[in-house]
């Protein structure tokens, strides 16, 4: 088992890359706080994990929400005695936005959710893992935080890519910070995996074809791809590991 006896909550842990972190951690032997702004879906995956055998709650929060924030911390420390392990996993693209935003509603929106949301986790999960005597953060970025997209799929100004970039950034000025107090923060860059965030592209054959071939490996990633590097960053395995971008991208960013 390679969390033995670590405390982890997985922010956006209800879908794809933070379901699968979240059911592999307690895999590996963790108490999972599941946490999501879908409450049905975080308590049907901590379900799932106790159905298995693992240790879960299901923790409803806006990641933006600095009470709300505090709140699942708080029940993840009370419930399971400390916290070591923060994956922020919540974040939303710019066609997840209401219908009804215009173009500056849907960049504030964005990068509320991807940075506020990563930040916010952050800041509140440092003070409980300094009283548990260390952690790692693992933050969700993309290839879009390491290279533009291309024309196809964003015009330039559109928020994904700079919310993406602002998280790598986080990344490393908050790794430099707690590097001394034992707590380890690194960055995923993953390609295009196939969640409920990618649906929309991949429902039309033609995009999906094309978001496949943008891949050298001719392919979408699965979210237990992404899983199993952020249980690396997670794991003692990556103990000298911090302020690291690493990318699960089938090659993309290597083109
Ligand atoms: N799927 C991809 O191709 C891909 C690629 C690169 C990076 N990422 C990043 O990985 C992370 C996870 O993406 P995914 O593909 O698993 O997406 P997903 O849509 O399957 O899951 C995201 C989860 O975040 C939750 N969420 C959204 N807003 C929230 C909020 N304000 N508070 C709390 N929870 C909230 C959603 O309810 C959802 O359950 C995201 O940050 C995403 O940008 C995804």
């Amino acid at each position: 088992m390679r969390l033995e006896n670590k405390i982890a909550l997985v922010t956006g842990g209800g879908s794809g890359i933070g379901e699968a972190s979240s059911e592999l951690f307690a895999a590996e032997g963790a108490a999972v706080g599941v946490c999501d702004l879908n409450p049905a879906t975080a308590e049907a995956v901590a379900e799932r994990i106790r159905a298995a055998g693992g240790r879960a709650i299901g923790l409803q929060a806006d990641v933006t929400d600095r009470a709300d924030v505090e709140r699942v911390v708080a029940a993840v420390v009370r419930e399971f005695g400390g916290l070591h392990i923060l994956v922020n996993s919540a974040g939303v693209s710019d066609r997840g936005a209401p219908v009804d935003y215009n173009e500056d509603q849907r960049w504030q929106w964005v990068m509320d959710i991807n940075v506020k949301g990563t930040l916010l986790p952050s800041r509140v999960a440092v003070e409980a893992m300094r009283r548990s005597g260390g952690g790692s953060i693992i933050n969700l970025s993309s290839i879009y935080g390491l290279v533009g997209r291309p024309e196809w799929l964003g015009d330039g100004f559109s928020a994904y890519a700079h919310s993406k970039g602002a998280v790598l950034q986080i990344t490393r000025d908050l790794a430099v910070k707690s590097a001394h107090e034992g707590i380890r923060v690194n960055a995923l860059c993953p390609g295009f995996v196939h969640t409920n965030l990618t649906a929309g592209l991949q429902d039309n054959p033609e995009t999906l074809r094309q978001l496949e071939e943008a891949h050298p490996m001719g392919r979408l990633g699965q979210p237990r791809e992404i899983a199993n590097c952020a249980l690396f960053l997670a794991s003692d395995e990556s103990s000298f590991v911090t302020g690291a971008a690493l990318s699960v991208d089938g090659g993309y960013t290597a083109q």
